[in-house]
């Protein structure tokens, strides 16, 4: 890893003595390799909620689908699991892994939690259970798993939660952690923010990279690169890795500007169908226009939106 030395201390104390950390920053920030070399080598459950992103509801089955093929990573580290786990209702332990009932005998999120605790504690270890990109939760519809993270928080003191998220305001609103009649109202969370690499460290990260792989490159191939895609570590690693494969040419910059682009608007596409308006549309193209205050956004959007349109799932 590059720099963060602060956030990866920061959140290995923060695992090992709080219950909740939210790792929050905008996408290719490194928020993903964060969590995974912070918890490197430690017992480990680890979700990638992402893949529901352009699902417009998750339901309880699909969320344990994603649980059980997490959980066989896990047992097949830990041989306490299976047995705790096996004892659970609704859940087989076969040789090939572990399987759920789907039907009315399916675990509930409570139990399994339980079991995972239980084992920590048998095992005399900590378990972290990462919700990667956790906001997509928001979609989960006909259950909910707040109540089960309060009592963890409160009860299971052998398991530590790690949820990262690139949408900040939706997971907020997951977690309601504002929201007095929130089952999570009042827990402590410990946030980790990661911002962009400064401008100097951007520079540097790519210097050294190069450097790595025995290539001299121009200063003014750097500061161009850096230009454009500023320090967001994920499309600097990109980069590299694109001109070390094809050409050193400023040309490359622009292809993976785009490329970059095409993942935001692609994201901003998906965030619009799932709220079902159109009016983050139009709020967007107030800011993008020339930067807006939030009552010339206001404005904006009473002339430009009908109250018809602000239902419009669309994102022309
Ligand atoms: N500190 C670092 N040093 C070197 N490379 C890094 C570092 N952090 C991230 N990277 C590289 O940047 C890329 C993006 O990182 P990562 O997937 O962790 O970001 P992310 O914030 O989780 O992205 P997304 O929002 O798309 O999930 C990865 O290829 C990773 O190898
Ligand atoms: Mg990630």
């Amino acid at each position: 890893m590059f720099d963060r030395e602060k956030e990866l201390e920061d959140l290995k104390r923060s695992i090992s003595s709080h219950t909740i950390t939210l790792v929050l920053g905008v996408r290719r920030v490194g928020k993903t390799s964060l969590v995974k070399v912070a918890t490197y080598n430690m017992p480990r459950v680890y979700l990638d909620i992402r893949k529901f992103e352009t699902a417009s509801y998750i339901t309880y089955n699909e969320l344990l689908e994603e649980l059980r093929r997490s959980l066989n990573n896990f047992i097949s580290f830990s041989k306490k699991a299976r047995g705790y786990l096996g004892r659970i209702r609704g859940v087989k332990i076969l040789d090939f892994g572990i399987e759920f009932s789907t039907s009315r005998q399916r675990p509930s999120f409570s139990s399994i939690l339980e079991a995972l605790d239980e084992c920590a504690g048998d095992e005399g270890t900590r378990l972290v259970i990462v919700f990667d990109e956790a906001q997509e939760l928001n979609k989960l519809r006909g259950y909910t798993i707040l109540p089960s993270l309060a009592y963890a928080y409160d009860n299971l003191k052998n398991l530590s939660f790690v949820f990262t998220g690139s949408k900040v305001g939706l997971l907020y609103r997951f977690l309601r952690i504002n929201d007095s009649s929130s089952p999570l109202y009042g827990r402590y969370f410990e946030k980790i923010i990661l911002s962009p690499l400064s401008r100097d460290l951007a520079l540097e990260f790519l210097r050294r990279g190069f450097e790595e792989h025995g290539v001299s490159v121009s200063e003014d191939f750097l500061h161009s690169a850096v230009d454009v895609l500023d320090g967001i570590i994920g499309w600097l690693t990109f980069l590299g890795l694109r001109t070390l494969r094809m050409r050193f040419d400023k040309s490359v910059i622009k292809e993976v500007l785009e490329e970059a682009s095409k993942i935001s608007i692609n994201e901003f596409c998906n965030f619009v169908e799932v709220m079902g308006t159109k009016r983050y549309v139009e709020v967007l193209r107030a800011i993008g226009k020339e930067g807006a205050t939030w009552s010339q956004v206001r404005r904006y959007l009473e002339l430009r939106v009908s109250p018809r349109q602000l239902f419009v799932n669309t994102c022309e």
